[in-house]
């Protein structure tokens, strides 16, 4: 068993009286492809809002081992700090800069790993040309990763949905993670662009090494892809394990029935 990159130890989240997360531990392993899976309101993204520094859990530990080897506790960092440690996520409802370019948002991305930083970028000294330089380069090769060179001079709010969706994941690569959160990347898509971007969620994992951990309801997707499933209804983990197990559980089976039909 390869070691683990998260590991969320029991953790609660409260808004006001409501307990939208309930005690919930996972574990992701290096290199894995994981799905947190449940019906809708069932706490998936607040999940990644707790563990990606948006929220602030109530209880519990969020400890993360970064490629240095380190072990780091993750609640109460800022989003920005959490993404410099290597933790990349995209947005349920999609968050580009929409009247950016399509390789301007990649290039927004490579932000928390530039040295010269925002002065340098305005002031444009030498050093700061030579690494915008550099920046290009690789922003562009990502957008050939995700199948958009095509369009990096297009704004981003002019792509359709899909590739607007590509486009973020492209972004969040740009941060150099080790480990990506996707919430619902299939949303919206059609069959072809869903069996695509199965493929790259796959590539990403093969080829860079990432771990992954997706929220998705796309259940042929999810039992295609994932090495090891999670089940939220409302705000407790009610099943994990294998694709196979989690959908042969009578309480998975029971919480999904329970759903209505266009969720
Ligand atoms: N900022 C917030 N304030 C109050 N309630 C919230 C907030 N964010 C999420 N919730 C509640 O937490 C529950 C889980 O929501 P969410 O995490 O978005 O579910 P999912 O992503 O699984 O559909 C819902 O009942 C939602 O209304
Ligand atoms: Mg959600």
């Amino acid at each position: 068993m390869s070691e683990s990159v998260l590991n969320v130890n029991e953790i609660c989240k409260d808004f006001g009286g409501i307990r939208a997360l309930d005690d919930v531990s996972l574990n992701v392993r290096s290199k894995e492809i994981a799905a947190l899976i449940g019906p809708n309101g069932a706490g998936k993204t607040t999940f990644f809002n707790c563990i990606t520094g948006i929220y602030t859990p109530t209880s519990g530990d969020v400890l993360v081992n970064p490629k240095d080897g380190s072990e780091r506790r993750v609640n109460g960092m800022k989003p920005n700090h959490v993404t410099e440690l290597g933790m990349a996520r995209t947005f349920q409802n999609i968050r580009l800069f929409p009247s950016m370019t399509t390789l301007e948002n990649v290039m927004i991305g490579t932000h928390c790993r530039t040295k010269s930083g925002i002065w340098g970028a305005i002031s444009r000294n030498g050093k700061a040309r030579g690494e915008e330089q550099a920046i290009i380069e690789k922003s562009y090769h990502l957008l050939e990763l995700v199948g958009l060179e095509r369009y990096a001079n297009e704004l981003a709010c002019n792509l359709p949905y899909g590739k607007q969706r590509r486009l973020e994941i492209a972004r969040a690569m740009a941060t150099d993670p080790f480990l990506l959160l996707l919430d619902e990347p299939a949303a919206g898509m059609n069959p072809q662009e869903t069996y695509d971007l199965q493929e790259l969620v796959i590539k990403l994992r093969n080829e860079y090494g990432l771990s992954i951990l997706l929220i998705e309801h796309d259940m042929k997707m999810v039992m295609s892809i994932s090495d090891s499933v999670f089940v939220l209804d409302y705000g407790r983990l009610i099943a994990s394990g294998t694709p196979k197990e989690v959908s042969e559980n009578p309480t998975v089976i029971k919480a999904y029935l329970g759903e209505d039909e266009d969720d």
